[in-house]
């Protein structure tokens, strides 16, 4: 039988911020297909929203770095005839390490899930998106899409990289019914942040912090209200709006002069704890 219920596809969705937006979804009474690394607790999330809010909700366990893998996931996709409406491009990892001593692997890897997926899975499932009226595409950027930051260089290029890209797509996709934004979230306590910060000994005492319900929260409300750009927390958006006030030479000295001091207090701590950052955003 032909399934034409509409689906939300959300990446990186077992955890973090992906997780929180697959809940926020859920309660407004989206259906979900969930996309995350194999055996990564994603099926009980599933089950659970499933249960909770009795939507459907179809989990597939994928490593998108991998060739082929987002072709796999759009044929999958396509087999079972679904029709998806909201696509929101989350999966993302980060970095924080010194250019200089760092294996280009690990950076390439990072381009790779944080900007080279979004496009293939944007471009691949666009003709799906189209075949409704209304249609929303979301691609999580960050506060860091603003501003280049050392000792986060591949990480914050590849954030702005969704910026742009987001904000083009947006005037060149409205006149199809496709609405684009980009969720650029400051500073988010998801388990892995929370997870580093305790083996750093370090408080969770950033101002500027949300939770990952907050961030779902207002990027949900800003997606079906067509925001361009949404930043979550009063904030996070004064301080964007204050930067370009400063002068690029002392701006680029104040956030070095931060970086550097988070990366060199990284270093000090052991190695398991170091790893944990490298891999969270
Ligand atoms: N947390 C923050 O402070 C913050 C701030 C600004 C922007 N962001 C952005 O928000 C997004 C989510 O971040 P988060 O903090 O929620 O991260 P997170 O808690 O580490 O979750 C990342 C999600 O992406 C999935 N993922 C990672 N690599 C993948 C891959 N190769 N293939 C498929 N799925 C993969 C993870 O799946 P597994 O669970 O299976 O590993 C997980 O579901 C990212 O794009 C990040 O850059 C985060």
């Amino acid at each position: 039988m032909i399934d034409e219920k509409r689906y939300t596809l959300i990446t990186g969705a077992s955890a973090g911020i992906g997780k929180a937006i697959a809940r926020e979804c859920a309660k407004r009474g989206h259906n979900l297909i969930l996309v995350s690394l194999p055996a990564t607790g994603q099926q009980e999330v599933g089950a659970q929203l499933n249960r909770q809010y009795n939507i459907d909700v179809k989990t597939v366990e994928l490593n998108l770095v991998l060739p082929h893998a987002v072709h796999e996931l759009f044929d999958w996709c396509c087999r079972q005839n679904l029709k998806i409406d909201v696509l929101i491009n989350n999966a993302g990892i980060g970095n924080y390490s010194a250019f200089a001593t760092t294996d280009a692997a690990d950076y390439l890897n990072i381009i790779r899930l944080n900007s080279e997926v979004v496009v293939l899975v944007t471009n691949l499932f666009l003709p799906k998106l189209r075949e409704h009226a209304e249609s929303y595409i979301m691609n999580v950027g960050s506060f860091v899409s603003f501003l280049p930051i050392p000792y986060k260089s591949v990480y914050s290029a590849t954030k702005s990289f969704v910026l742009t890209f987001s904000k083009a797509l947006h005037s060149e996709l409205d006149q199809y019914g496709v609405h684009v934004s980009c969720l650029c979230p400051g500073p988010t306590s998801t388990e892995t942040v929370k997870k580093r910060n305790r083996l750093l000994l370090r408080q969770n005492s950033d101002m500027l912090t949300l939770s990952p319900e907050e961030v779902a929260k207002t990027a949900i409300d800003g997606l079906f209200n067509r925001k361009r750009v949404i930043i979550p927390g009063w904030k996070n958006k004064f301080i964007l709006a204050i930067v370009p006030l400063i002068p690029f030479r002392l701006r680029s000295h104040i956030l070095k002069a931060i970086f550097k001091n988070g990366f060199e207090k990284e270093e000090e701590a052991p190695a398991n704890t170091r790893a944990e950052e490298r891999a969270s955003p």
